[in-house]
């Protein structure tokens, strides 16, 4: 074990203080475990910072060029030296890569901090990285988009009854439920990207609370780490965290769809109801039983939406109530935060992966759509274009799928006789509409299930993924 020097220990105050910390209290106080993973973003805001010290003439051009290549030096033995972040007692990643500086380069490492504060610091970097895993996170959900696409497409002549309450109600076509849920990812697509205009402004230059007495260029600082605009109150610049709460809420929302779709997904896997299989790939067998094949991974998507809401409310439960402006409680968001990111994007790529491993059994959903009534409101239609108001015409089906009950038969199944003596205005061409085809064919304003409102729908659907 290689001992660290003094310096590398990373304490980053000292005039003040005659005591050591309580080691117990020390470790309570560190978050380094964590937070080195901002290490990248870290050092690349200090790169950005060192410039705008630089252009402010706080730095001469020496100790500029010594200080922004000592930092591209620390990033790259971060990115390739194993071990590299073992041997350290720095309380946070801050501090960590500080004490690098100084002791690679000593004086001069030690101007970097002039104008600012781990305050202004801590939230640039978390904007910085969040701002990062917003457009990986995008670009998982295109990705998952795709998958349903190319999942409408394999089962583009798939019909399946559509439910409400869970029974069925009436026929849609696969595709419209899959693209179904390509809309709500879409709506998903949508939020992340406006959070992300809150994400993108730049808190540096607000130093501890009040903001820097040092000329620096913001607006040159921002531009350099590609922020969008500068903070406008350093208060609340450094006390901010509501892009972690508003992401995490964005999250929470891409989650109750993955699990609304996990959920549908298990239900349609199960033996009662056969509309679909996974592949091995995706499921798993039960160490007691034979014969199981279980849906684990749509299971655990279901379930990691909870830890994902538990996050939400932690990060609004840490924020609530405190003073301003920076409290060390907010130390606590990024765990819940880095939890939300790594969860998500390993639910969008296991449901990803799912989509890609169904097979459909279009024959039970087919089957499943011819029995059970799903063309009774299409009768009421029927009656309502004769004429009949829609009410009465509901309440005369009512007590025509009463009889097809009674009888253990379909509607389609009664005879015209039959189906006349509930109204006389039933005639031979009720089984036309009776028929599967029809019923489908109806729904043809826009967003409804008729083929050629769904053919639309998946061209639109391409056309998004092409242009975004
Ligand atoms: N590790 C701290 C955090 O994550 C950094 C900021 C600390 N600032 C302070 N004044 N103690 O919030």
């Amino acid at each position: 074990m290689q001992f660290m020097s003094d310096k590398l220990k990373g304490n980053l105050w000292g005039g003040r203080f005659k005591g050591e910390a309580d080691p117990g209290f020390a470790e309570f106080n560190r978050s380094f475990g964590f937070d080195k993973r901002l290490f990248e973003v870290d050092v690349r805001a200090s790169i950005a910072h060192c410039g705008g010290l630089t252009a402010g003439g706080l730095l001469t051009p020496n100790e500029s060029e010594e200080i922004s290549s000592a930092l591209t030096s620390i990033l790259e033995r971060g990115r390739s030296e194993a071990g590299y972040f073992d041997e350290t007692s720095a309380e946070d990643v801050h501090s960590f890569v500080e004490a690098h500086l100084v002791e690679m380069i000593g004086d001069a490492g030690r101007k970097l901090h002039t104008g600012r504060s781990r305050n202004d610091q801590v939230a640039t970097d978390l904007r910085l990285w969040l701002r990062g895993e917003i457009d990986r996170i995008t670009n998982t959900l295109r990705a998952t988009q795709q998958a349903l696409l190319e999942l409408a497409e394999t089962g583009s002549g798939a019909v399946m009854p559509g439910y409400t309450h869970l029974h069925r109600a009436q026929t849609v076509l696969f595709a419209h439920w899959c693209l179904a849920y390509f809309e709500m990812l879409a709506r998903d697509r949508e939020r992340l990207a406006d959070v992300r205009k809150r994400v993108n402004i730049l808190p540096l230059g607000s130093a501890a609370l009040a903001g820097t007495s040092y000329p620096i260029d913001r607006e040159a600082v921002a531009r350099a780490i590609g922020f969008a605009a500068v903070s406008g109150n350093s208060l609340d610049a450094v006390s901010d965290r509501d892009f972690c709460i508003e992401f995490a809420a964005a999250a929470s929302l891409v989650m109750v769809h993955l699990s609304r779709l996990a959920e549908d997904i298990i239900i349609f896997a199960t033996t009662e109801f056969g509309f679909i299989e996974l592949s091995d790939a995706i499921a798993t067998g039960s160490s007691l039983m034979p014969q199981k094949k279980n849906p684990d991974s749509m299971e655990l998507v279901r379930g990691k939406a909870g830890r994902i809401f538990g996050n939400l409310a932690a990060l609004l439960a840490i924020m609530k109530g405190l003073p301003l402006a920076y409290n060390k409680d907010m130390q606590e968001d990024k765990e819940a935060l880095f939890d939300t990111v790594d969860t998500l994007k390993a639910c969008l790529e296991v449901t990803g992966t799912v989509l890609a491993n169904i097979r459909l059994n279009e024959e039970r959903m087919r089957a499943a759509a011819t029995q059970g009534y799903l063309n009774a409101t299409e009768l009421a239609d029927y009656l309502a274009r004769k004429g009949v108001p829609f009410r009465a015409g509901h309440e005369t089906v009512g007590r025509i799928v009463m009889l097809a009950i009674e009888r253990g038969v379909e509607l389609n199944d009664l005879s015209l006789d039959e189906l006349k003596s509930f109204s006389p205005l039933i005639g031979p061409d009720v089984f036309e509409s009776l028929s599967l085809e029809q019923t489908l064919a109806t729904k043809s304003q826009a967003g409804g299930t008729a083929p050629e409102q769904v053919a639309e729908a998946l061209a639109k659907a391409r056309a998004v993924l092409l242009n975004s």
